[in-house]
């Protein structure tokens, strides 16, 4: 690896010693799918990430739209903070890049700086909105659904008792396909939770494996329906992070004049199922519940996606 990173990092040389690798830590995996390797080179304990993908052109593809956000960032957008790519390793199947700065919104949410951590976060997603990343990918509606029913049966395989309510949630957003479908143009992350994003006196953001093409209110409902289930978690902080999601909603507004409508109540239901079959399937953001809190947590889930549905939204001040 050493000789591998050597080659990538000459074009950043500072005349310094050559890097060298002194340690690699798996710091996590998409079972089957992706692995990202922590690297530590020895002076003074750089770190650099590797991202290894069982399928090269899914990786290769995730570094042409890292370089181009990269570039884009350079020329005038430095609110869309991304990490620095380094380059793609064929033989390894691995893109190379920098951490980012920060901390990670989901620590950081919880202290007094939070509310202007919100405004970045809603700063980034407007200007990823806005900024014409050209992608070959379209949010599939007809494939959404099909998602959405077997998500819907994981978590009436796993908890019997809420298959009802998984269920009404797939079949009110295939009655609702038209507002899924609505604007199928603009870039969309399509997995923008709280612990995809970092904080400094900016906002960036990592993991770009779901961008494509689709409507930003997915982005914005699944950012809340993240941030529902953190409340979820952390019961005496639910006020708190209702306040802190208006706040990302407001900014976002102001920034990119954008107006809830009927398609946020459906991504909002989109991802508050996606996130039950998570929490059933032991996967999503951690720290990942067990037993009665397992099931707790997908119950409220559920119940919160068919509220939006029936017009008890998050947050729409
Ligand atoms: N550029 C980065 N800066 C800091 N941490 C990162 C960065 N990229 C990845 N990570 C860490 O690695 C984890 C997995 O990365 P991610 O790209 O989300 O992989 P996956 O696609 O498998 O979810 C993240 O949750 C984060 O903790
Ligand atoms: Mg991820």
């Amino acid at each position: 690896m050493t000789e591998r990173l050597r080659t990538l990092l000459a074009p950043f040389d500072d005349g310094g010693a050559a890097p060298v690798v002194t340690r690699a830590d798996l710091i996590w995996r998409k079972p089957d799918h992706r692995w990202t390797i922590r690297y530590t080179l020895a002076g003074d304990g750089d770190e650099i990430l590797g991202k290894m993908y069982r399928d090269a052109g899914s990786g290769r593809w995730v570094h042409e739209i890292m370089r181009w956000l990269w570039d884009y960032a350079a020329s005038g957008s430095p609110e869309l903070g991304v990490p620095r790519p380094l380059g793609w390793i064929p033989e390894l199947s691995m893109l190379v890049y920098l951490p980012v700065g920060g901390r990670v919104l989901g620590d950081a949410i919880l202290d007094e700086r939070a509310a202007t951590y919100m405004d970045l976060a809603a700063a980034w997603l407007s200007a990823l909105h806005r900024s014409g990343l050209p992608l070959d990918r379209a949010f599939d509606v007809g494939n959404e659904l099909a998602n959405l029913r077997a998500w819907s049966s994981i978590v009436g395989d796993r908890y019997p008792d809420e298959a009802a309510a998984a269920d009404r949630i797939s079949r009110r957003l295939s009655e609702r396909s038209s507002e899924l479908g609505a604007e199928s143009g603009r870039p969309i992350h399509k997995d923008f939770h709280y612990q995809h994003v970092f904080v400094t006196d900016r906002a960036s953001v990592i993991d770009f494996d779901e961008f494509r093409l689709g409507d930003p209110n997915f982005d914005l409902a699944h950012f809340c329906a993240y941030l529902t289930l953190l409340g979820c978690r952390l019961p005496a902080m639910a006020d708190v992070l209702g306040r802190h999601r208006d706040r990302f909603l407001v900014a976002y507004s102001r920034q990119a004049g954008w107006h809830m409508d009927g398609r946020f109540p459906v991504f909002y239901a989109y991802s508050c199922l996606k996130i039950a079959r998570q929490l059933c399937a032991g996967t999503g953001v951690l720290p990942r519940p067990h037993a009665d809190e397992q099931r707790r947590q997908t119950s409220a889930m559920l119940a919160a996606g068919i509220a939006s549905l029936d017009g008890g939204l998050p947050g729409a001040s």
